[in-house]
């Protein structure tokens, strides 16, 4: 009897601290994008659109195109299936078209003032990152024309895709952080305010790391089960 009450109200406190985890990554990416809109005021320059749209792509419509799987964060847990992974594809792709914007804003501006491209760790892993991006969206499009794979196992693609969509999601984030890094955002805000920055994409790369190998760790005792 004293065992089912300890178990109970073990099981009541990991079940807020999940609802607690899950709110506060929602609150982070969401007010992250807000605070970087502010810093960059979209439109007041060319190059304000670059920090404007990558935010946009990365911490906001990406990571809530995966916290939509999410079993205890999900926005829309009680939703079908169909319904999450119509809403996941329509985000990556906003997400994409976001990114590429944000790379043609800030190539076109260097080009305007005769500087070389693609020459700081930022500017090189950002474009790598970009380039993921693309073949991420093209390669998930069998998972909706499943005849596209022909030979492939459902499964097995949505393993794949998982694993790369993971590792796609942190190079996102180490470019954010590397964006940080950079003179423009250094001289604009103080340093406690640089160090909350780059915690915005630190915990939601956590939070998405713990939730995707939550699901496949989930998976895999099923299938030894
Ligand atoms: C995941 C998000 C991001 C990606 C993929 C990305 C990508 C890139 C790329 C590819 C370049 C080089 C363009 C060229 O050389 O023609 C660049 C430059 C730049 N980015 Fe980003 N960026 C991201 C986020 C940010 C953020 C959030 C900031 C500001 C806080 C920022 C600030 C800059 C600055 C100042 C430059 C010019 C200096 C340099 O080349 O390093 N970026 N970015």
């Amino acid at each position: 009897m004293v065992h089912n009450k300890e178990t109970e109200s073990e099981a009541r406190i990991y079940g807020c601290a999940r609802i607690g985890s899950s709110v506060l990554t929602h609150c982070v990416c969401i007010g992250f994008t807000v605070f970087m809109a502010v810093m960059s005021w979209p439109g007041s320059s060319l190059f304000s659109w670059h920090p404007f749209f990558m935010t946009l792509a990365f911490s906001l419509l990406m990571t809530e195109a995966i916290l939509i799987f999410s079993r205890h964060g999900s926005p829309i847990r009680k939703c079908l299936h169909k319904t999450k992974v119509r809403l996941h594809w329509i985000l990556q792709s906003l997400a994409l078209c976001c990114a590429l914007l944000g790379l043609a804003a800030i190539f076109y501006n260097k080009h305007l003032n005769g500087k070389a491209h693609f020459t700081s760790w930022h500017g090189l892993l950002g474009l790598i990152t970009v380039c993921v991006v693309s073949v991420q969206s093209v390669a998930a499009l069998p998972l909706i024309y499943h005849s596209l794979a022909k030979g492939w196992s459902l499964a097995k693609l949505k393993r794949y895709h998982a694993a790369s969509g993971l590792v796609t999601y942190l190079l996102g984030s180490i470019s954010l952080c590397l964006g940080l890094c950079s003179t423009w955002f250094t001289t604009s805000v103080r340093d406690y305010s640089w160090y909350l920055s780059a915690l915005c994409p630190a915990l939601s790369a956590l939070a998405v790391m713990n939730q995707v190998s939550s699901a496949y760790m989930a998976k895999k005792r099923l299938q030894s089960c």
